[in-house]
């Protein structure tokens, strides 16, 4: 019987994507799409979740996590806790509203305040499969063309993934970007996406 590397399995990869815009259909859905896509192309196991259709209230600082590491709020990001435990890859895909992420991402993120518990204070592990190691990518688009455009985002995103024990794997991002499709008619957006996609799931071992 083949031997595999140490710590590989055979299962497949699972590969969770995250819709943060509440415009369905527009840009960075495109994008993600297109990601998860290439994903699937390398035979991972995907995911989106679309939070603009799920039912996530903010964080309320109540401290109920605290002893636990469980959020008291029962609402769908109970679900989605599991899902950001599991994850062997993680794709985050929030336009630019105001040099941030969106409310409906801030909002997802800010209730992880329950998996900081986890970490930081119960000081258990996070990741139900610690065998993989967990990258994250973050898929962005704005309508200016500022410099600094994404660095706000890309902040908060890597302050996340570091509380998920995820390592930071880069962004795919895009400036002047505004009308709902104009993804489209850029000339390497999606296939650069469906690239990406390819690139996050290795393809030597498709665990
Ligand atoms: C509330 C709001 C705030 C926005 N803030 C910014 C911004 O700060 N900088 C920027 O370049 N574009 C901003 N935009 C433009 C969006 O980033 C842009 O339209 C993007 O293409 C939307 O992506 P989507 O189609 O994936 O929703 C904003 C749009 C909205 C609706």
């Amino acid at each position: 019987m083949p031997q595999l590397p140490k710590g590989k399995s055979t299962s497949k990869l699972k590969v969770l994507g995250i819709a943060g815009s509440p415009r369905r259909d527009g840009n960075t859905d495109l994008l993600l799409r297109e990601v998860m896509a290439g994903a699937a192309s390398q035979r991972a196991q995907i995911k989106i979740v679309i939070l603009s259709e799920l039912n996530i209230s903010p964080c309320r600082h109540c401290d109920g996590c605290l002893k636990t590491g469980k959020c008291v709020i029962d609402d769908d990001m109970q679900w989605l806790h599991t899902d950001l435990k599991e994850a062997d890859r993680l794709v985050l895909a929030s336009p630019i509203f105001f040099m941030g992420v969106t409310a409906q991402t801030k909002a997802m993120i800010d209730r992880c305040q329950a998996l900081w518990v986890i970490k930081y204070v119960l000081k258990l592990p996070l990741a139900t499969n610690t065998s993989k190691e967990r990258k994250g990518i973050f898929v962005s688009v704005g309508g200016t063309k500022l410099s600094n455009l994404f660095q706000p985002a890309i902040t908060t995103v890597k302050s996340w993934f570091t509380t998920l024990d995820i390592s930071y794997d880069g962004e795919l991002v895009f400036s002047g970007i505004d009308e709902k499709d104009a993804i489209i008619r850029h000339p390497t957006a999606l296939k650069d996406a469906f690239a990406t996609g390819r690139q996050l799931v290795p393809s030597t071992l498709k665990e």
